[in-house]
Protein backbone atom coordinates (compact mmCIF):
# COMPACT_ATOMS: atom_id res chain seq x y z
CA UNK A 1 0.00 0.00 0.00
CA UNK A 2 1.50 3.30 -0.89
CA UNK A 3 1.11 5.96 1.87
CA UNK A 4 1.20 9.77 1.51
CA UNK A 5 0.49 13.10 3.55
CA UNK A 6 -3.16 13.66 3.29
CA UNK A 7 -3.88 17.50 2.27
CA UNK A 8 -7.17 18.81 3.06
CA UNK A 9 -9.36 20.44 0.44
CA UNK A 10 -10.49 23.48 0.36
CA UNK A 11 -14.53 22.94 1.87
CA UNK A 12 -12.70 22.05 5.34
CA UNK A 13 -12.73 25.86 5.93
CA UNK A 14 -15.34 26.37 4.09
CA UNK A 15 -17.22 29.65 5.82
CA UNK A 16 -21.34 30.05 5.98
CA UNK A 17 -22.64 31.84 3.77
CA UNK A 18 -20.36 31.66 1.16
CA UNK A 19 -22.31 31.33 -2.03
CA UNK A 20 -21.47 29.51 -5.01
CA UNK A 21 -19.23 30.76 -7.50
CA UNK A 22 -19.46 29.97 -10.91
CA UNK A 23 -16.68 27.23 -12.36
CA UNK A 24 -15.18 26.85 -15.85
CA UNK A 25 -17.20 23.99 -17.87
CA UNK A 26 -15.43 20.28 -17.64
CA UNK A 27 -14.31 18.68 -20.88
CA UNK A 28 -15.00 15.71 -19.29
CA UNK A 29 -18.68 13.42 -20.30
CA UNK A 30 -19.85 12.00 -16.74
CA UNK A 31 -21.87 9.29 -18.58
CA UNK A 32 -18.85 7.70 -19.93
CA UNK A 33 -15.95 5.68 -18.02
CA UNK A 34 -12.95 8.04 -17.30
CA UNK A 35 -9.27 7.66 -14.72
CA UNK A 36 -9.04 9.53 -11.89
CA UNK A 37 -5.95 9.67 -9.70
CA UNK A 38 -5.66 9.08 -5.67
CA UNK A 39 -4.37 12.43 -4.78
CA UNK A 40 -4.28 11.44 -1.16
CA UNK A 41 -5.52 9.11 1.39
CA UNK A 42 -6.15 8.83 5.19
CA UNK A 43 -7.95 6.98 7.58
CA UNK A 44 -10.74 8.42 9.14
CA UNK A 45 -11.34 5.69 11.40
CA UNK A 46 -10.01 2.42 11.77
CA UNK A 47 -12.47 0.89 9.27
CA UNK A 48 -13.02 4.03 6.90
CA UNK A 49 -10.69 5.20 4.52
CA UNK A 50 -11.28 8.60 2.88
CA UNK A 51 -9.57 9.36 -1.04
CA UNK A 52 -9.46 12.15 -2.79
CA UNK A 53 -9.30 12.24 -6.60
CA UNK A 54 -8.80 14.46 -9.26
CA UNK A 55 -7.95 14.42 -13.11
CA UNK A 56 -4.20 13.90 -13.30
CA UNK A 57 -3.80 17.00 -15.68
CA UNK A 58 -5.42 19.27 -13.25
CA UNK A 59 -8.22 20.01 -15.07
CA UNK A 60 -12.06 20.86 -14.01
CA UNK A 61 -14.26 17.87 -13.09
CA UNK A 62 -18.07 17.90 -13.93
CA UNK A 63 -20.12 19.22 -11.53
CA UNK A 64 -22.58 17.87 -9.48
CA UNK A 65 -25.38 18.15 -6.50
CA UNK A 66 -25.58 17.37 -2.83
CA UNK A 67 -26.15 13.94 -2.96
CA UNK A 68 -24.56 12.41 -5.68
CA UNK A 69 -22.34 9.65 -6.10
CA UNK A 70 -19.36 8.22 -8.43
CA UNK A 71 -18.98 4.93 -10.09
CA UNK A 72 -16.21 3.21 -9.34
CA UNK A 73 -14.80 0.20 -11.08
CA UNK A 74 -12.66 -2.25 -8.71
CA UNK A 75 -11.77 -5.71 -8.94
CA UNK A 76 -14.42 -6.20 -11.81
CA UNK A 77 -16.75 -4.91 -9.52
CA UNK A 78 -18.65 -1.27 -10.25
CA UNK A 79 -19.31 0.22 -6.51
CA UNK A 80 -21.00 3.50 -5.96
CA UNK A 81 -19.06 5.66 -3.47
CA UNK A 82 -20.92 9.00 -2.46
CA UNK A 83 -19.72 12.43 -3.01
CA UNK A 84 -18.57 13.87 0.23
CA UNK A 85 -16.83 17.31 -0.73
CA UNK A 86 -18.31 20.28 -1.61
CA UNK A 87 -19.83 21.00 -4.78
CA UNK A 88 -18.05 24.12 -5.15
CA UNK A 89 -14.70 22.59 -5.56
CA UNK A 90 -14.44 21.19 -9.39
CA UNK A 91 -10.45 20.27 -9.15
CA UNK A 92 -10.93 17.55 -6.54
CA UNK A 93 -13.56 15.12 -5.69
CA UNK A 94 -13.26 12.89 -2.37
CA UNK A 95 -14.88 9.64 -1.66
CA UNK A 96 -15.49 7.61 1.91
CA UNK A 97 -14.92 4.05 2.01
CA UNK A 98 -15.64 1.86 4.42
CA UNK A 99 -13.88 -1.23 4.61
CA UNK A 100 -16.32 -4.79 4.56
CA UNK A 101 -14.74 -7.76 5.00
CA UNK A 102 -18.22 -9.22 4.43
CA UNK A 103 -18.62 -7.39 1.59
CA UNK A 104 -17.99 -8.91 -2.24
CA UNK A 105 -14.12 -7.74 -1.92
CA UNK A 106 -14.28 -4.15 -3.82
CA UNK A 107 -14.26 -2.05 -0.62
CA UNK A 108 -11.59 -4.58 1.01
CA UNK A 109 -9.09 -3.77 -2.24
CA UNK A 110 -9.95 -0.20 -2.23
CA UNK A 111 -8.78 0.35 1.55
CA UNK A 112 -5.61 -1.98 0.86
CA UNK A 113 -4.31 -1.49 -2.19
CA UNK A 114 -5.11 1.98 -3.67
CA UNK A 115 -2.98 4.95 -2.60
CA UNK A 116 -1.70 8.31 -4.20
CA UNK A 117 -0.81 8.19 -7.96
CA UNK A 118 -2.71 5.34 -8.43
CA UNK A 119 -5.50 5.23 -10.96
CA UNK A 120 -8.95 4.61 -10.37
CA UNK A 121 -12.02 4.30 -13.52
CA UNK A 122 -14.73 6.08 -12.87
CA UNK A 123 -18.02 7.21 -14.40
CA UNK A 124 -20.46 10.02 -13.22
CA UNK A 125 -20.98 12.02 -10.63
CA UNK A 126 -25.02 10.79 -11.00
CA UNK A 127 -27.69 11.78 -8.92
CA UNK A 128 -30.24 9.82 -7.19
CA UNK A 129 -30.70 11.57 -3.98
CA UNK A 130 -31.25 14.94 -4.94
CA UNK A 131 -31.47 17.70 -2.12
CA UNK A 132 -34.79 19.80 -2.09
CA UNK A 133 -35.01 22.72 0.01
CA UNK A 134 -36.85 26.00 0.68
CA UNK A 135 -35.32 28.66 3.46
CA UNK A 136 -38.60 28.58 4.87
CA UNK A 137 -38.46 24.53 5.63
CA UNK A 138 -34.92 23.74 5.98
CA UNK A 139 -34.28 19.75 5.37
CA UNK A 140 -33.92 17.37 8.33
CA UNK A 141 -31.14 15.33 7.32
CA UNK A 142 -30.78 11.77 9.28
CA UNK A 143 -27.25 9.92 8.84
CA UNK A 144 -26.10 6.10 10.14
CA UNK A 145 -22.78 4.99 9.95
CA UNK A 146 -20.56 5.32 6.43
CA UNK A 147 -24.63 6.91 5.50
CA UNK A 148 -23.20 10.50 6.68
CA UNK A 149 -21.33 10.80 3.35
CA UNK A 150 -23.73 12.14 1.15
CA UNK A 151 -25.37 13.86 3.85
CA UNK A 152 -22.33 15.81 4.83
CA UNK A 153 -22.23 17.04 1.05
CA UNK A 154 -25.87 18.46 1.88
CA UNK A 155 -24.36 19.96 4.74
CA UNK A 156 -22.02 22.05 3.07
CA UNK A 157 -24.64 22.86 0.25
CA UNK A 158 -27.07 24.10 2.98
CA UNK A 159 -24.21 25.90 4.76
CA UNK A 160 -23.00 27.56 1.64
CA UNK A 161 -26.54 28.85 1.33
CA UNK A 162 -26.93 29.97 4.79
CA UNK A 163 -29.78 27.26 6.40
CA UNK A 164 -30.45 26.46 9.41
CA UNK A 165 -30.93 22.98 8.69
CA UNK A 166 -30.43 20.15 11.35
CA UNK A 167 -27.90 17.13 10.55
CA UNK A 168 -28.49 14.00 13.41
CA UNK A 169 -25.58 11.81 12.90
CA UNK A 170 -25.52 8.28 14.41
CA UNK A 171 -23.17 5.53 15.29
CA UNK A 172 -22.09 2.34 16.89
CA UNK A 173 -19.66 4.36 18.64
CA UNK A 174 -17.73 7.78 18.11
CA UNK A 175 -14.40 5.89 17.37
CA UNK A 176 -16.82 4.68 14.35
CA UNK A 177 -18.29 7.55 13.11
CA UNK A 178 -16.18 9.66 10.44
CA UNK A 179 -15.60 13.16 9.73
CA UNK A 180 -16.17 14.06 13.62
CA UNK A 181 -13.02 16.78 13.55
CA UNK A 182 -15.23 18.48 10.56
CA UNK A 183 -18.36 18.26 12.55
CA UNK A 184 -17.50 19.50 15.68
CA UNK A 185 -15.29 22.16 13.82
CA UNK A 186 -17.75 24.95 14.52
CA UNK A 187 -17.87 25.25 10.55
CA UNK A 188 -21.50 23.81 10.33
CA UNK A 189 -22.61 26.02 13.91
CA UNK A 190 -25.23 24.41 16.00
CA UNK A 191 -26.70 22.57 13.45
CA UNK A 192 -25.09 19.18 13.59
CA UNK A 193 -26.14 16.36 16.68
CA UNK A 194 -24.18 13.22 17.40
CA UNK A 195 -25.34 10.13 18.79
CA UNK A 196 -23.79 6.60 19.91
CA UNK A 197 -25.52 3.14 20.21
CA UNK A 198 -22.94 2.41 23.40
CA UNK A 199 -23.88 5.68 25.04
CA UNK A 200 -20.30 6.53 25.80
CA UNK A 201 -19.79 10.51 25.58
CA UNK A 202 -23.50 10.86 23.45
CA UNK A 203 -26.76 9.47 24.26
CA UNK A 204 -28.07 7.03 21.34
CA UNK A 205 -30.76 8.31 19.34
CA UNK A 206 -34.57 8.22 20.03
CA UNK A 207 -35.88 8.09 16.29
CA UNK A 208 -39.04 9.20 17.53
CA UNK A 209 -38.58 12.15 19.62
CA UNK A 210 -35.85 13.60 16.78
CA UNK A 211 -38.50 13.11 13.87
CA UNK A 212 -41.18 14.73 16.06
CA UNK A 213 -44.29 15.80 13.92
CA UNK A 214 -43.99 16.48 10.30
CA UNK A 215 -44.03 19.69 8.94
CA UNK A 216 -45.88 20.66 6.01
CA UNK A 217 -43.19 20.95 3.19
CA UNK A 218 -40.15 19.79 5.09
CA UNK A 219 -38.42 17.37 3.63
CA UNK A 220 -36.61 14.28 5.27
CA UNK A 221 -33.13 12.44 4.03
CA UNK A 222 -32.41 9.86 5.29
CA UNK A 223 -28.94 7.26 4.52
CA UNK A 224 -27.86 4.52 6.45
CA UNK A 225 -28.05 0.76 7.54
CA UNK A 226 -31.37 -0.72 5.53
CA UNK A 227 -32.98 -1.21 9.17
CA UNK A 228 -32.65 2.72 10.63
CA UNK A 229 -33.96 3.62 7.02
CA UNK A 230 -36.85 1.42 7.65
CA UNK A 231 -37.60 2.38 11.15
CA UNK A 232 -37.17 6.30 10.22
CA UNK A 233 -39.93 5.70 7.26
CA UNK A 234 -42.23 4.33 9.69
CA UNK A 235 -42.00 6.63 12.62
CA UNK A 236 -41.90 9.23 10.25
CA UNK A 237 -44.61 8.72 8.07
CA UNK A 238 -46.41 7.30 11.46
CA UNK A 239 -45.84 10.79 12.48
CA UNK A 240 -46.91 12.82 10.04
CA UNK A 241 -44.50 13.38 7.14
CA UNK A 242 -45.81 13.64 3.98
CA UNK A 243 -44.59 10.27 1.86
CA UNK A 244 -43.18 11.98 -0.55
CA UNK A 245 -41.10 14.13 1.34
CA UNK A 246 -39.08 11.16 3.08
CA UNK A 247 -36.03 10.75 0.56
CA UNK A 248 -33.55 7.55 1.47
CA UNK A 249 -30.31 6.17 -0.02
CA UNK A 250 -29.23 2.83 1.00
CA UNK A 251 -25.35 2.35 0.86
CA UNK A 252 -25.31 -1.40 0.42
CA UNK A 253 -27.29 -4.47 -1.30
CA UNK A 254 -29.34 -6.48 0.94
CA UNK A 255 -28.19 -10.09 1.97
CA UNK A 256 -30.18 -11.81 -0.86
CA UNK A 257 -32.56 -10.25 -3.71
CA UNK A 258 -35.32 -8.56 -2.43
CA UNK A 259 -38.51 -11.17 -2.02
CA UNK A 260 -40.29 -11.41 -4.86
CA UNK A 261 -43.55 -9.66 -5.29
CA UNK A 262 -46.15 -11.32 -3.82
CA UNK A 263 -48.87 -9.55 -6.53
CA UNK A 264 -51.07 -12.22 -8.52
CA UNK A 265 -50.91 -9.96 -11.52
CA UNK A 266 -47.59 -9.90 -11.93
CA UNK A 267 -46.66 -11.54 -15.22
CA UNK A 268 -44.86 -14.82 -15.60
CA UNK A 269 -43.37 -13.86 -19.26
CA UNK A 270 -44.01 -10.67 -20.78
CA UNK A 271 -42.59 -8.09 -23.48
CA UNK A 272 -41.15 -4.92 -23.16
CA UNK A 273 -40.98 -2.70 -25.86
CA UNK A 274 -37.79 -0.02 -26.66
CA UNK A 275 -39.82 3.64 -27.32
CA UNK A 276 -37.32 5.05 -29.98
CA UNK A 277 -37.23 2.20 -32.13
CA UNK A 278 -40.74 0.31 -31.48
CA UNK A 279 -38.65 -3.22 -31.33
CA UNK A 280 -40.34 -5.44 -28.50
CA UNK A 281 -38.15 -8.06 -26.59
CA UNK A 282 -39.67 -10.86 -24.92
CA UNK A 283 -38.78 -11.83 -21.59
CA UNK A 284 -38.97 -14.84 -20.42
CA UNK A 285 -39.93 -16.33 -16.70
CA UNK A 286 -36.09 -16.79 -15.75
CA UNK A 287 -34.48 -13.79 -17.53
CA UNK A 288 -34.26 -9.99 -15.91
CA UNK A 289 -35.58 -7.07 -18.46
CA UNK A 290 -31.65 -5.80 -18.83
CA UNK A 291 -30.36 -8.82 -19.43
CA UNK A 292 -32.76 -9.68 -22.38
CA UNK A 293 -32.43 -6.27 -23.85
CA UNK A 294 -28.43 -6.81 -23.32
CA UNK A 295 -28.58 -9.92 -25.42
CA UNK A 296 -30.04 -7.94 -28.32
CA UNK A 297 -28.09 -4.99 -28.02
CA UNK A 298 -30.00 -2.32 -25.39
CA UNK A 299 -27.74 -1.52 -22.76
CA UNK A 300 -28.81 -0.35 -19.61
CA UNK A 301 -26.04 1.15 -17.31
CA UNK A 302 -26.48 -1.38 -14.20
CA UNK A 303 -24.49 -1.81 -11.14
CA UNK A 304 -25.84 -3.78 -7.78
CA UNK A 305 -28.70 -5.63 -10.01
CA UNK A 306 -30.93 -5.89 -6.69
CA UNK A 307 -32.38 -2.44 -7.06
CA UNK A 308 -30.90 -0.40 -4.69
CA UNK A 309 -28.19 1.42 -6.25
CA UNK A 310 -30.90 3.48 -9.16
CA UNK A 311 -28.45 2.69 -11.73
CA UNK A 312 -30.56 1.14 -14.14
CA UNK A 313 -33.99 3.36 -13.15
CA UNK A 314 -35.51 3.67 -16.49
CA UNK A 315 -38.86 5.51 -17.35
CA UNK A 316 -42.01 3.51 -18.03
CA UNK A 317 -43.90 5.14 -21.08
CA UNK A 318 -46.78 2.39 -20.65
CA UNK A 319 -47.90 -0.72 -18.78
CA UNK A 320 -47.70 -1.54 -15.43
CA UNK A 321 -44.22 -2.60 -13.44
CA UNK A 322 -44.08 -5.19 -10.77
CA UNK A 323 -41.76 -3.21 -8.83
CA UNK A 324 -39.15 -5.03 -6.56
CA UNK A 325 -36.42 -2.65 -5.58
CA UNK A 326 -35.62 -1.63 -2.60
CA UNK A 327 -35.47 2.30 -3.89
CA UNK A 328 -38.23 3.55 -5.29
CA UNK A 329 -40.77 5.11 -1.94
CA UNK A 330 -44.07 3.64 -2.47
CA UNK A 331 -45.47 7.49 -3.80
CA UNK A 332 -42.95 6.90 -6.83
CA UNK A 333 -43.68 2.95 -6.82
CA UNK A 334 -47.46 3.82 -7.03
CA UNK A 335 -46.60 6.31 -9.83
CA UNK A 336 -45.81 3.30 -12.11
CA UNK A 337 -43.28 6.26 -13.87
CA UNK A 338 -40.04 4.75 -13.16
CA UNK A 339 -38.82 1.16 -12.15
CA UNK A 340 -35.67 -0.60 -11.57
CA UNK A 341 -35.16 -3.15 -14.71
CA UNK A 342 -32.69 -4.95 -13.18
CA UNK A 343 -34.62 -6.87 -10.60
CA UNK A 344 -38.52 -5.95 -11.32
CA UNK A 345 -40.65 -7.21 -13.74
CA UNK A 346 -44.47 -6.50 -15.41
CA UNK A 347 -47.58 -7.11 -14.21
CA UNK A 348 -49.00 -5.97 -17.72
CA UNK A 349 -47.91 -8.38 -20.75
CA UNK A 350 -46.48 -5.56 -22.20
CA UNK A 351 -44.33 -2.71 -20.90
CA UNK A 352 -43.04 0.38 -23.43
CA UNK A 353 -39.74 1.74 -22.06
CA UNK A 354 -37.89 4.85 -22.57
CA UNK A 355 -34.86 3.61 -24.39
S1 LIG B 1 -28.70 -1.91 -11.09
FE1 LIG B 1 -28.91 -1.03 -9.10
S2 LIG B 1 -31.04 -0.57 -9.02
FE2 LIG B 1 -30.83 -1.63 -10.87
Amino acid sequence: MIQATFQPLRHMSLAPHVQRSAAPGSLIDPSQWFALQVMGRRHETRDIVVFDLALADGATLPDFTAGAHLEVKVGGLIRHYSLCSSPEDRAHYRIAVQRETAGRGGSVLLCDTFGPGDTLEVRGPFNHFALQWSAAQPPLLLAGGIGVTPLLCMALELTAAGLDFELHFSGRSLEHMAFLPLLRSGVFGHRVHLYADDGRGVAPIDLPTLLGSGMPGRHLYVCGPGGMIDAADRIARAQGWVGDHIHFERFGAPAAQPPAAADSKACEAFEVEVASTGRRIPIAADQSIVHALAAVGVHIPMSCEVGVCGSCRTRVLAGVPDHRDLLLSPEEQAANTEFTPCCSRSKTPLLVLDL
